[in-house]
């Protein structure tokens, strides 16, 4: 998969002057449309001064995980890692918050603001194993594109 054709369809969006969670939205909805083994796009913040994550735009199924304690699942883990999380067999983690029984791997990138972890980028997908490097770098530009509006 390349996409270095939607880095200029993220920067549209971002560039253009509108509500941040609108441009959140449709960033979901673009990733979602344009990239076959992205079945659920969302991201999550941290919630105020709480160790937790809520749940904030997303594109895909409704999730009953709106609020996430850090530490929990590969989301939580995120919060308190720091670090790109990528699950190629979500049947091979312990610490897993399954939101549909279709979803096979995920990809979690935080998003930093003054180099604090304040929330990620989250993909569900319905594939095995469908997520590479290109994929991590691809949702780093966009976590930090995200990062400017924040
Ligand atoms: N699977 C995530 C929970 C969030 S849903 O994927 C939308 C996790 O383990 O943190």
């Amino acid at each position: 998969m390349n996409f270095e054709h939607l880095k200029p369809q993220v920067l549209a969006l971002t560039e253009n002057p509108s509500a941040v969670e609108d441009t959140l939205l449709a960033i979901c909805k673009l990733l979602k449309a344009e990239v076959s083994h992205y079945d659920w796009v969302g991201f999550y913040f941290k919630n105020g001064d709480k160790n937790e994550l809520k749940l904030g735009p997303y594109a895909g199924a409704p999730t009953d995980h709106t609020i996430i304690p850090f530490g929990k699942g590969i989301c939580g883990q995120v919060a308190v890692s720091n670090k790109n999380f990528v699950v190629p067999d979500v049947k091979a983690q312990d610490n897993y918050i399954a939101c549909s029984i279709t979803v096979k791997s995920e990809i979690v990138v935080p998003i930093f603001v003054d180099g604090k972890n304040i929330g990620q980028i989250d993909i569900d997908s319905n594939t095995l194993n469908p997520f590479s490097k290109k994929d991590e770098e691809f949702l780093e530009f966009v976590c930090a594109k995200v990062a400017v509006l924040l």
